[in-house]
């Protein structure tokens, strides 16, 4: 392996203060017991906070857009220069891992650090909502950065009533200024993410590293199953229009599909039952869906025939069914230099070259509407991710700052 010293600082000692400054991120959550950083929470507030003043440390120009994205900027060497893009997210699912999200933030930021001036200007971007778990609809910060936000998702609740536009009012963002947000008609050098593989591929391909070939296209949609709340010791099991057990009918028929499709997946991660108690047949259940593929077509075709199943399963036990989809990305393409580049830094660097498809979305997906993308994966132990037990090396974090720190002085040739 390679013992780069760069600007005098260890690849070792750099890829130490990645890491610490993954678990610090991971202490700050807004539940006690385990990581769960949602978009708007306080828990965002202060971990931008953190992250803010990391990168004023290394130097960078801070702050936050109208869509509370933050924002550290290395000027170019004149006005004009063109800006590349690096960067991921700090919001977390429920009963997070250290990494998904927050190790991109830390290395791009490591590697910016790193590797000095550069002939163009280079912008680290923490970005606000990439996992959507509040309102259901992912990439709030990155759709506004790219300029493809679609504003009526501002009317969106919480489970507590709260707005999205409420919410990104409190943590700093403007949703009166979101168009403000785009950075169309810039001059862009392209997006590059770093991000844990968040799959078993690298650690079976006995790699670091790993360059993403396509992003999976993702559809998110909400079934709302409704029927009528009654007494549990009271209503016979046959005069029943119990939304629960719709609800998990279709969740069974979710499974089947995913499990029947080659290349599929299909989850339904959330269930919420109203009014939710032991003694109450359920007057009302929303269940989450979630559907995958790397074809389009194929993820069109099987969410199509999931909500038929719902309206079904909804006819047959006396229900009303009310869809509502949420979010509809399509498969991603990657930017064919970019990716050749990155590749390059890492065969030059020793590793071997692994290129493989990610399955998970990622804040590219929305900055591939503005600019090229690519992404750098790190090998994560066992696959976990979406995880507590999420696991990076210290080896193959300081083998990505060196790659990435490599792609920036490539791009500078
Ligand atoms: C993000 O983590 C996603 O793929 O849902
Ligand atoms: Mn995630
Ligand atoms: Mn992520």
């Amino acid at each position: 392996m390679l013992a780069v010293v760069v600007h005098d600082v260890p690849r070792e000692l750099s890829a130490d203060v990645v890491l610490d400054r993954c678990a610090a991120l991971a202490a700050i959550s807004d539940e006690p017991e385990r990581l769960t950083r949602l978009f708007g929470g306080e828990a965002m507030r202060r971990a931008h906070e953190q992250v803010g003043a990391w990168m004023r440390e290394a130097g960078l120009g801070v702050r936050t857009d109208a869509a509370a994205n933050l924002i550290g900027r290395r000027e170019g060497p004149a006005p004009g220069a063109p800006t590349l893009v690096l960067g991921s997210h700090l919001d977390t699912v429920a009963d997070a891992g250290a990494y998904d999200g927050s190790l991109g933030v830390l290395v791009a930021l490591a590697a910016v650090e790193r590797c000095g001036p550069l002939p163009y200007a280079v912008e680290v971007v923490a970005f606000s909502d990439e996992e959507g778990v509040r309102f259901g609809t992912a990439y709030l910060g990155s759709r506004a950065f790219a300029g493809t936000f679609p504003a009526e998702l501002l009317d969106l609740a919480d489970a507590f009533g709260v707005t999205m536009a409420e919410a990104l009012r409190t943590c700093g963002g403007d949703p009166d200024a979101l168009a403000g947000v785009a950075r169309a008609g810039e001059p862009l050098l392209g997006y590059v993410e770093v991000h844990i593989e968040q799959g078993p591929v690298l650690e079976a391909r006995d790699a670091p590293l790993g360059v993403v070939s396509a992003i999976a296209g993702a559809t998110r949609a909400e079934a709302r199953f409704v029927g009528r709340a009654g007494h549990a010791g009271t209503v016979p099991m046959d005069a029943r229009r119990d939304a629960l057990t719709g609800a998990a009918e279709w969740a069974l028929a979710v499974e089947a599909t995913g499990r029947a499709t080659p290349g599929l997946v299909a989850t339904v991660g959330a269930l919420q039952v109203e009014p939710g108690a032991p003694n109450v047949v359920a007057g009302a259940a929303a269940a989450t869906l979630d559907v995958r593929h790397a074809e389009d077509a194929v993820r069109e075709h099987a969410v199509a025939a999931l909500r038929r199943s719902a309206e079904a399963i909804a006819a047959a036990r006396g229900l009303d069914l009310v869809w509502t989809p949420r979010l509809q990305t399509p498969a991603v393409r990657v930017d064919g230099r970019l990716t050749a580049l990155l590749g390059e830094s890492i065969t030059a660097a020793g590793y071997p070259l692994v290129s493989l498809p990610s399955g998970a979305g990622h804040d590219a997906v929305a900055l591939a509407d503005l600019t090229g993308v690519a992404m750098l994966f790190v090998r994560c132990a066992g696959g976990v991710s979406h995880h507590p037990d999420e696991s990076v090396e210290r080896a193959d974090v300081a083998a990505a700052i060196d790659v990435l720190c490599a792609l920036l002085r490539r791009l500078a040739t």
